[in-house]
């Protein structure tokens, strides 16, 4: 298949987890695919020759989501290198769990910034080219803890929730200009984020799953793919749960 033949598409923090799995599939699907991240080191670049191993055009860029002047130079110099951008997707995230009575105001707005604020820079930055092209899709990682909350998270959970607020908004303020915005709310996923947290602690979610197991990246990117391509022409302002059927 070739889903995104002709499409150029950003994904912020994909030098490893979900974001690189949605940089394979995109490429795998024939488009043209910048990954950035805080930095850009060998293994990143590896993934890079990877990718135009598959015959796409790919480029790393070393910028931070969270910093509203990165995200601006970012989408100038893509514009510059690749004359578009069809596909957005707004992937970076961090956790800094804490029970609200031990929350610092430091974990609140790192979360904040590095989850959500980053969404608004490269939503800003891309707009206009967007516009000016006439069709875009933008595509925010929220998380089912966005919908539902959770105890020791009130700082990634109101990020998340604000995703799908903002894709929401996105979608009623720039549907008429042809920009679709969604945002997917994975549930519990193996990468090195969830990596961190105890045996114990994965083995309660994974009771709690219909499907029994947690799912993999390439559960998200393919939901990320259906977002990106034409297959989702009329769907815009959803939020897809990939959760294995935990959250409905
Ligand atoms: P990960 O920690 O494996 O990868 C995140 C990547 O983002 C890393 O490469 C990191 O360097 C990069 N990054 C962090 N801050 C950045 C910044 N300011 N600018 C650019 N890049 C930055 O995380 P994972 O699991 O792949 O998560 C990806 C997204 O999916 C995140 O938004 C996360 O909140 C969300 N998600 C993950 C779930 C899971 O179970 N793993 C569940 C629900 C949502």
């Amino acid at each position: 298949m070739n889903l995104l033949a002709n499409k150029v598409a950003i994904i912020t923090g994909a030098g490893r987890g979900i974001g690189r799995a949605i940089a394979l599939k995109y490429a795998q699907e024939g488009a043209s695919v910048v990954i950035t991240d805080l930095k850009i080191d060998e293994t990143v670049e590896a993934f890079v020759k990877e990718l135009e191993g598959l015959g796409v055009k790919a480029k790393a860029y070393a910028s931070n989501a969270a910093n509203f002047e990165d995200a601006h130079k970012l989408v100038e110099a893509v514009v510059a290198d690749f004359g578009r951008i069809d596909v957005l997707v707004n992937n970076a995230g961090i956790t800094r769990d804490g029970l609200m009575m031990r929350m610092t105001e430091e974990q609140w707005d790192l979360v904040i910034n590095v989850n959500l604020k980053s969404a608004f820079n490269l939503i800003h930055a891309v707009t206009p080219v967007m516009v000016k092209q006439r069709s875009g899709s933008i595509i925010n990682m929220a998380s089912v803890v966005g919908v539902s909350g959770n105890a020791g998270q009130a700082n990634y959970s109101a990020s998340k929730a604000g995703m799908i607020g903002l894709a929401k908004s996105i979608a009623k303020e720039l549907g008429a200009r042809g920009i679709r915005a969604n945002a997917i709310a994975p549930g519990f996923i193996i990468t090195d984020m969830t990596g961190a947290l105890s045996e114990e602690v994965r083995k309660q979610w994974e009771v709690q799953i219909p499907l029994r197991r947690g799912g993999t990246p390439e559960d998200v990117a393919n939901v990320a793919t259906f977002l990106a391509s034409d297959l989702s022409s009329y769907v815009s302002g959803q939020t897809i749960h990939v959760c294995g059927g935990m959250n409905m």
